[in-house]
């Protein structure tokens, strides 16, 4: 497997970076994670805008030239290691190495640029069951509109997940659904597609944003608005995106069904609708 590293094309066991790094030691960094298909990169545009932003952020001085090539690097990355079906391609970057200070490191310290393309499996067998998600509290910080590598609380909330045998978990705040260690939560709420609103803390997913596109071209009754966690046993449907997992259908949260059980009709018609969206884009439909 070759990899990305810094300016460099290598091998994966040759790609390492000083313990030095800021992404090590402070989790100093962001990432994007873009799916292919067909060795096509799916909206790239859009993980571009949201790298950039994130970079913008935090005041790690990549340039714009560095950051337009992560789409070549991409596509370079899918030609020569061969992934010509689904897969996804993770990019990653960090405030660089430089000796530990919590403040910046002096001007002119090199960000760390990495990019991984791997095959993946979509989870299509799981889908057509549904997923059971768990609900655990958001301890996050407040600007998870950055999608820093910075990821603890979702890791722990993941692990939670997998120890109580679910596939998500879904972090509540205040009492309100906000999104989902690694996915943004829709529920179909008195007939109405509802999602959170975007705001600085949670992530304004990409698969969340077509799916409202696709949602609104469908003229689905839809709305951003927080969904309560007390209204989650009237909802009739739920649903996660994510980049690696597009629609799943969540048919239990903390054990009890969402509707009938099933993935429900409305979920179908989103799922049907975005495989077409992301055929077109790849030229297979
Ligand atoms: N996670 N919310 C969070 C907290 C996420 O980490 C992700 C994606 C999403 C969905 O965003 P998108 O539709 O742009 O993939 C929402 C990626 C896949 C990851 O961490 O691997």
């Amino acid at each position: 497997m070759r990899v990305y590293l810094n300016g460099r094309y290598m091998d994966a066991e040759q790609a390492t970076v000083p313990v030095t790094d800021r992404g090590f030691l402070f989790g100093d960094g962001v990432y994007d994670v873009v799916r292919s298909a067909g060795s096509e990169l799916i909206e790239v545009d859009r993980h571009l805008r949201r790298i950039t932003r994130g970079l913008h952020e935090l005041r790690i001085a990549l340039g714009a030239d560095r950051i337009a090539e992560l789409r070549d690097i991409s596509q370079t990355l899918l030609r020569d290691n061969h992934v010509e079906g689904d897969a996804i391609v993770y990019w990653q970057v960090t405030r660089g190495a430089a000796p530990r200070t919590h403040q910046f490191p002096p001007s002119g310290t090199a960000p760390t640029v990495y990019v991984i393309a791997s095959p993946i499996a979509l989870p299509h067998a799981l889908r057509r069951r549904g997923s059971s998600v768990i609900t655990v509290p958001d301890v996050r910080w407040s600007r998870c509109d950055i999608k820093s590598v910075n990821l603890l609380p979702n890791v722990l909330a993941k692990q939670q997940a997998v120890d109580a045998e679910a596939d998500e978990a879904i972090f509540v705040r205040n009492g309100v659904i906000m999104e989902a260690a690694s996915s943004s939560v829709f529920a179909v709420l008195d007939g109405e597609l509802r999602t959170h609103p975007l705001t600085t803390a949670i992530l304004p997913g990409i698969t969340r944003e077509i799916v409202l596109e696709l949602a609104s071209e469908l003229r689905l009754p839809l709305r951003e608005f927080p969904i309560l966690a007390q209204d989650v046993p009237r909802a009739t449907e739920m649903f996660f995106t994510s980049t690696v997992n597009d629609i799943m259908p969540i048919v239990r949260v903390d054990g009890r069904s969402i509707g009938t059980g099933r993935p429900g009709p409305i979920t179908q018609q989103m799922y049907t609708a975005f495989a077409e969206r992301i055929g077109a884009v790849v030229g297979t439909h």
